[in-house]
């Protein structure tokens, strides 16, 4: 399983908003769902993507998305405006799970279950040195970044991975980081054949 945890410092807790960009920033939390869970005419059935927001009014809260259970879900913004606002108030979407897990116990859930630690950073060890299998989180912040703490929590129990010295949109990094392990297992496969 491949999974991607985005920590959103201001997406609000609340389904009153005009706009996800007026909702502390929620047009990042769809736009990084949409890179890690769709390709084209399909969804990545091996992808669960997570978001918790920390924004107002009742932080956190943790909205896990299964691209191999994710239906009725269209890939423009107006359609996610909606999702996100039905999941926030409590109504159910099929392949979305909402419940008030921190950052933290994420983080510490997945390596209890074995996951690796990945977190993204322009600092961290470059991409094409690491052995990278599936059974990875690949945690990453929002337009600010990382809050240290966090940031400092996480690699408690991973390390920290960099896509080159620029430094990208949470969203392009996701799609990255999908790019480069589907060109090694179709590199695997070829070498199988
Ligand atoms: C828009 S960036 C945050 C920019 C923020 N001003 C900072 O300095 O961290 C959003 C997230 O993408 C990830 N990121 C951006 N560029 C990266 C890179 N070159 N390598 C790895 N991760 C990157 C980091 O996790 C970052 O928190």
């Amino acid at each position: 399983m491949r999974e991607f945890l985005l920590f959103s410092r201001t997406g609000f807790t609340s389904p009153n908003f005009r706009s996800l960009i007026d909702a502390g920033r929620l047009d990042i939390v769809y736009q990084c769902a949409l890179m890690a869970i769709f390709k084209s005419q399909a969804h990545r059935q091996d992808v669960v993507f997570h978001a918790v927001l920390n924004g107002p009014p009742s932080p956190p809260l943790h909205i896990r998305i299964s691209g191999a259970e994710l239906r009725d879900a269209h890939i423009d913004e107006r359609s996610w405006e909606e999702i996100l606002r039905n999941v926030i108030a409590g109504k159910r979407h099929p392949g979305i799970e909402v419940d008030r897990k921190s950052f933290q116990e994420i983080i510490k859930q997945k390596h209890a279950e074995n996951s690796r630690i990945l977190v993204l950073s322009d600092s961290g060890k470059p991409i094409d040195s690491m052995e990278l299998g599936e059974g990875a989180l690949f945690v990453l912040g929002d337009h600010v970044g990382l809050p240290k703490k966090d940031e400092g929590f996480a690699l408690r129990y991973g390390d920290k991975l960099s896509l080159g010295r620029k430094k990208y949109l949470a969203a392009s990094c996701i799609d990255i980081v999908n790019y480069s392990l589907d060109r090694l297992e179709d590199g695997n496969k070829s070498s199988e054949d």
